[in-house]
């Protein structure tokens, strides 16, 4: 079955850091900018549906012996609101449990608001203009 490509911001719109909800075909996604690089999950938490956009982003604490630890992939983490799983942005997997606990990652990719004009791809959901940047995500 083929996706559809969704338009659904300008890049500036979601700055780095920051995270946008969206409703796409039926489905709650959330939108993550790290650092210039966007990510799509399914925002629903695998445990008890928590909205993963709304949870607290965040990095993993690391330490090589007891008492010294750092701070790694800052920013790179989403932890569910409701009970606090942590799940990674990048690939949408459980920190605790990856081999069994993920939630749904989709396709997210910036394209040219030139590229968009001329098609084929339809831009369903945002208006768009030759001079900008847009974030696609497929579904
Ligand atoms: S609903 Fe996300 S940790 Fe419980």
């Amino acid at each position: 079955m083929s996706k559809t490509r969704h338009v659904v911001a300008a890049v500036e719109e979601v700055p780095p850091g920051s995270r946008k909800r969206l409703s796409l075909e039926g489905r709650e996604i959330a939108l993550f900018n790290l650092a210039g690089e966007f990510f799509a999950l399914g925002d629903k938490c695998p445990h008890e549906s928590g909205s993963l956009c709304a949870g607290k982003i965040i990095g993993l604490a690391a330490a090589d012996e007891p008492g010294k630890y750092r701070l790694e992939r800052d920013g790179e983490f989403v932890k569910c609101p409701w009970h606090g799983w942590e799940f990674d942005i990048r690939t949408g997997q459980s920190w605790c449990d990856p081999a069994l606990t993920r939630v749904r990652v989709y396709e997210a990719h910036v394209e040219q608001g030139e590229t968009l004009v001329k098609g084929p791809f339809v831009a369903d959901t945002y208006p768009v203009s030759l001079e900008h940047n847009y974030i696609v995500i497929e579904v």
